[in-house]
């Protein structure tokens, strides 16, 4: 293989520039080229695409966000982009690709495949921590320790006004970000899509929980089946009309800033095990850790499925809020 590149695709997330940068400098050493692919499979349908060396990727481990910078394209998911794109690729001599994403970026390799022969190797980029085939995603943790950052503050300030606090985080179809930065702030109630009739839960924890305990905090993952915050906040209201509540979206901030070293860690083992797992002729794979190792997970498996609840944590956060 004398020619890789590498793309990052979908939402970004803290840890992307380290997988970047592990990627640029594992192909560097093995005597490869390495190309950047600007704004994922949008720069590959426009050509985007530029030659990489080892300064090109000084400095950014610790930053947020991605340097190559990223789309969800419209147009690569259509026969005449994905040949364009092929066109591309093969212009350039590239023979093999690391993509950096969540689901919809392995789908589109796949759906690549029919136009572009050359071997994709993917790592898992995603806050949402949604992917099979990994313990852990890039960016996952940065983004629970920005939760747990932002509701420490938000209790202060329930806490001194004897308030419930409904705080929204991210995750349309996944509940992982408000399930372990629950945990970690100590919620007193976590709303997650893996779980049903989380509404009636929390409405009860509120109305059995200690007299002493006036201030509360309910997490709730964007795609909860109950609707968002807002929506939450007005059945609390409704149920304890007495209640001073207030509501926080966190938005966006939880995808940004610099990277933990966890993710630094996981991002660095990624992008270095997808290089090597292109010269060992891997193709259309998941880099992943579980337990520990490195393993690979064909793009058909990773891609998202509705996880099974993790039962025994749900149950230990109602124990330890009470
Ligand atoms: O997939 C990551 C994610 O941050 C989700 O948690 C969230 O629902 C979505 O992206 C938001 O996407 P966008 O930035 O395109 O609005």
């Amino acid at each position: 293989m004398k020619s890789v590149a590498v793309f990052t695709s979908g939402g970004d997330s803290p840890g992307m520039n380290a997988c970047i940068r592990a990627v640029v400098r594992t192909a560097l050493h093995h005597k490869i080229d390495v190309y950047g692919i600007r704004y994922g499979y949008e720069g590959m349908i426009r050509d985007d695409i530029f030659k990489m060396n080892a300064q090109s990727v000084a400095n950014i481990i610790h930053r947020g966000g991605t340097i190559l910078k990223t789309a969800r394209s419209k147009e690569f998911m259509t026969p005449e982009g994905m040949a364009k794109a092929a066109a591309n690729i093969s212009s350039h001599g590239i023979e093999g690709i690391v993509a950096i994403g969540g689901d919809g970026t392995f789908r589109g390799a796949l759906e690549f495949r029919k136009y572009c022969g050359v071997p994709v190797v993917g790592c898992p980029g995603t806050i949402d921590n949604d992917l099979p085939g990994s313990d852990y995603t890039i960016g996952f943790d940065t983004a629970i320790n920005t939760v747990v950052e932002a509701v420490d503050k938000i209790r202060d300030t329930a806490e001194s006004h004897n308030r419930i606090f409904v705080v929204e985080v991210m995750g349309r179809d996944a509940g992982l970000i408000a399930l372990y930065s629950g945990i970690g702030a100590g919620a007193e109630g976590i709303m997650i899509p893996e779980t049903k009739n989380d509404l009636d839960a929390v409405l009860s924890i509120l109305g059995r929980s200690r007299k002493d305990k006036k201030s509360k905090i309910i997490l709730v993952a964007e795609g909860d089946e109950a609707g968002g915050a807002f929506k939450v906040s007005e059945q609390i209201r409704a149920q304890f009309p007495q209640a001073d509540i207030r509501v926080t979206v966190l938005g966006h901030v939880q995808r940004g800033g610099s990277p933990t070293c966890m993710d630094r860690v996981n991002a660095g083992r990624m992008g270095f095990s997808a290089v090597r797992a292109l010269l060992e002729k891997r193709s259309h794979e998941m880099v992943g850790i579980v337990n520990g190792k490195i393993i690979f997970t064909p793009f058909t498996g990773a891609v998202k499925q509705m996880q099974e609840p993790d039962t025994a944590l749900i149950e230990m956060t109602k124990i330890l809020a009470s």
